[in-house]
C-alpha cells in the first residue's frame, strides 16, 4: 500500500480532521445546530440524487444561500435506499421497511436529525422483549463526546429511561433442530455439534468476539491510541478475507467456521475483507441499543426534504455529466416504468440542466452508466468501476394476528435465524393502535443469500419465505398468513444497483480515497464515500461533508 495509507485510513475512519479537530463534533454544529461556516460566492449547484446524502447536501446549501437543483432519477419518490412499503398491505395503519430499519445508538447525526425534525423515534428491538413489553422514562436525547473533550447532546437526560430487558425466545432453526436463543446460550454445545465434531461449550457470538479480541479497539484510550491500534489493524488485515482471518489467525475449525457462519450471518462475508466485518460487528450486536422512526424510516427524508418542494426534479435520470472550467452540464433523460421492474428504460426528451459545480450523490454502480467528461481521474474511474457493491434483499409478509406474541414462549421484536433460504427473520418491535395484525421480514439476506431470491418472481418469494416460518412457528403461519407480502431486491433495483458498498479484501486500500476526492466542479457523497457504509449516518456525513466543501468555494 501507498506509505501513510493506513495512517490516513485511520484517521477517516475515526473522523480526524485535518487539523485535528473532531469532524464528527464539527458536523453535528453545522446540520444539527444550524452553525454554517463563512460563505464563498453564492453559486448554483446541482445535486444528483435525492437520497440522505444528496439531501443533506442540498437542504444544507439552500438553507445557506445557494441555489440548488436536485435531479432524481425515480419518477416516483425521493430516499433511494431509505423506503416504506405503505398502504400495500391488506391493513393499511401497517407499514414496513423495504431498505433501512434501524438506527444504532451511536449514530449521532441521524437520531439528532430524527429529533430535529420533530420524528418520533422508539427502540427498535433487535433482541426480542416480553410481548408488549415498554421502556419506561423519557427517551433521552442524543449525546456525542468528542475526543477534544467537548460533549455535545441536544437536550438533558434525566436518566429515567429504561429499555425492556431482552427475553432471547426467538429461536434458532439449524440442521433440522428448533431452540430458543436462551437454550442456545446456556447450552450450547448441542446446536455447535450439529456442525461438526467440536468440542465448543461457547456460543457462536462468543466464539467471534473471541476470535475478534485482538483486532478490536478498545473504546476508553485516547484518539492517538485509537488511530495507532486501527492504522495496525488495517494495515496487517483489510487484504485478508475474513475467512482467512478466522482460519489462519484465529485458528477456526470448520465446525466453528459453519456454525457461526450460519448463526452470525458470517457466511455472507467470509470473502469479504475483514474490515466491513469488524466495522458491523460494532454496529450490529445483540446488546447495542436501536431506534427507529415511528411513521418509517422514511419520514426521515420526506421532512429533510420538505425545504426542497420546489427544487427537486424526479424523473430525471442523469445520463452524461459534462464540465468546463466555468461550470457544469448534466443531461438527463426521463424514466418509464418502476424502480423495481425490468420493463422500464431511459426515454426522450433530454432536460439538460446548468450549474456552478455539481454534488454526485448515486451510488458508483449507477454512475458507472453515466459518461462523465472530460475523463475523471484514473483512481476515481477505478473506484466508481470497481468498488463492491453487495445484495440484499427483504421478504415481507403480513398476518392477520401477531401469533409469535402469544404463549408462554411468544416474544415481540427480535428475530430468528436458521440454514433455510430465509436465513434471517425480523419481527415488528411495535405495533400501531387497533391493529392487530403484523408484518414480519420473514427473510433478510444478503450476498450469495440476497441472490438466490432475486432469481424468484415476487410470488415465489412469497411462497418459499411461507413455508420457511411454517417450519419455524408449524401452521398457523399459514392460517394467519393475509395473503399479502411485499419485497425488494436491492441488486435488481434499477437506481439503487446494489444494496450497499462492502470492501473485498484490499479494496479500502486501493480505493476508499479516491471515492470522495474532488474532480474539478464535482463533488462525491453518497454511504459509498463514508466509512460507515450500508448505514444512513455514513451518507449524512457525507453529505455535511461535499456541503463544506462547496459551500466556500
Ligand atoms: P441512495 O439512498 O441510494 O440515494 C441515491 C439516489 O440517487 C436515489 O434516490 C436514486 O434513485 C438516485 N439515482 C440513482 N441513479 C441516478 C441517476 N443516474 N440520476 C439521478 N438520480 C439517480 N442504514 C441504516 O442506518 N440502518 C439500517 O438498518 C439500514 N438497513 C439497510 C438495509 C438495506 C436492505 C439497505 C439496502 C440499506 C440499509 N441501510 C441501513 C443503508 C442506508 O439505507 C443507506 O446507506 C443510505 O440510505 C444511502 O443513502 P445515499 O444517499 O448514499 O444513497
Ligand atoms: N446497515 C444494514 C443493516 O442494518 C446492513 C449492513 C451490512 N450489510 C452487509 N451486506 N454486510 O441491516
Amino acid at each position: 500500500a501507498t506509505p501513510g495509507a493506513s495512517a490516513d485510513l485511520a484517521r477517516k475512519l475515526l473522523l480526524v480532521g485535518d487539523h485535528g479537530e473532531d469532524l464528527k463534533l464539527e458536523y453535528l454544529r453545522v446540520l444539527i445546530d444550524g452553525k454554517l461556516p463563512p460563505r464563498g460566492p453564492a453559486k448554483k449547484v446541482l445535486v444528483i440524487g435525492a437520497g440522505a446524502a444528496g439531501l443533506t447536501a442540498a437542504t444544507l446549501l439552500k438553507a445557506a444561500g445557494h441555489q440548488v437543483v436536485v435531479i432524481e432519477a425515480n419518477g416516483n419518490r425521493i430516499g433511494g435506499r431509505v423506503k416504506t412499503f405503505r398502504g400495500v398491505f391488506a391493513d393499511k395503519a401497517l407499514h414496513a421497511e423495504a431498505g433501512a430499519m434501524r438506527l444504532p445508538d451511536f449514530h449521532p447525526l441521524v437520531l439528532a436529525l430524527a429529533d430535529k425534525l420533530k420524528l418520533n423515534r422508539r427502540l427498535f428491538y433487535n433482541t426480542d422483549v416480553a410481548p408488549g413489553a415498554n421502556p419506561t422514562g423519557t427517551v433521552p436525547p442524543v449525546t456525542y463526546q468528542a475526543f477534544t473533550g467537548e460533549l455535545w447532546s441536544n437536550g438533558t437526560d434525566d436518566g429515567s429511561f429504561k429499555a425492556p430487558a431482552a427475553t432471547n425466545r426467538t429461536r434458532i432453526l439449524v440442521n433440522g433442530a428448533t431452540t430458543s436463543r436462551a437454550a442456545y446460550a446456556a447450552a450450547p454445545t448441542k446446536v455447535n455439534r450439529s456442525f461438526g465434531d467440536t468440542e465448543d461449550t461457547v456460543t457462536t457470538t462468543a466464539a467471534v468476539d473471541k476470535a475478534l479480541a485482538k483486532v478490536t479497539v478498545a473504546a476508553s484510550g485516547s484518539i492517538n491510541d485509537k488511530l495507532s491500534a486501527w492504522e495496525a489493524i488495517l494495515e496487517q488485515y483489510d487484504g485478508y478475507s475474513t475467512h482467512r482471518f478466522l482460519v489462519e489467525e484465529a485458528g477456526w475449525d470448520l465446525a466453528r467456521i459453519q456454525a457461526a457462519g450460519t448463526i452470525e450471518n458470517l457466511t455472507s462475508r467470509l470473502h469479504y475483507s475483514l474490515i466491513p466485518t469488524l466495522m458491523d460487528r460494532a454496529a450490529i450486536t445483540p446488546t447495542g441499543r436501536y431506534w427507529e422512526l415511528e411513521g418509517g424510516t422514511d419520514t426521515l427524508t420526506t421532512a429533510l426534504a420538505a425545504p426542497l418542494r420546489n427544487d427537486i426534479r424526479l424523473g430525471r435520470r442523469m445520463t452524461r455529466l459534462v464540465q468546463t472550467a466555468h461550470g457544469v452540464t448534466v443531461e438527463t433523460t426521463a424514466e418509464t416504468g418502476s424502480e423495481t421492474s425490468c420493463d422500464g428504460a431511459p426515454v426522450n426528451p433530454v432536460e439538460t440542466f446548468t450549474g456552478d459545480y455539481a454534488i454526485v450523490a448515486i451510488p458508483f454502480s449507477a454512475l458507472r452508466f453515466c459518461d462523465v467528461e472530460p475523463a475523471m481521474s484514473y483512481p476515481k474511474r477505478r473506484a466508481v468501476t470497481e468498488l463492491h457493491y453487495d445484495s440484499a434483499t427483504k421478504v415481507l409478509l403480513e398476518f392477520k394476528t401477531r401469533f409469535w406474541e402469544k404463549g408462554a414462549t411468544g416474544f415481540t421484536g427480535g428475530g430468528c435465524v436458521s440454514d433455510s433460504p430465509s436465513r434471517f427473520t425480523y419481527f415488528p418491535s411495535h405495533a400501531p393502535d387497533g391493529s392487530k395484525g403484523g408484518v414480519v421480514l420473514a427473510a433478510y439476506t444478503w450476498s450469495d443469500d440476497a441472490t438466490r431470491w432475486d432469481s424468484l418472481t415476487d410470488g415465489e418469494r412469497y411462497a418459499f419465505a411461507l413455508n420457511d416460518l411454517e417450519r419455524m412457528f408449524g401452521p398457523v403461519v399459514r392460517r394467519e398468513f393475509t395473503g399479502t407480502g411485499a419485497t425488494q431486491s436491492w441488486a435488481r433495483a434499477r437506481y439503487a444497483l446494489g444494496e450497499a458498498v462492502v470492501f473485498t479484501p484490499g479494496q479500502l486500500h486501493e480505493l476508499h480515497a479516491a471515492a470522495r476526492t474532488v474532480e474539478g466542479r464535482v463533488h462525491f457523497a453518497g454511504e459509498h464515500t463514508s466509512l460507515k457504509p450500508a448505514w444512513i449516518e455514513g451518507a449524512l456525513e457525507s453529505g455535511v461533508r461535499t456541503f463544506l466543501e462547496v459551500h466556500p468555494r
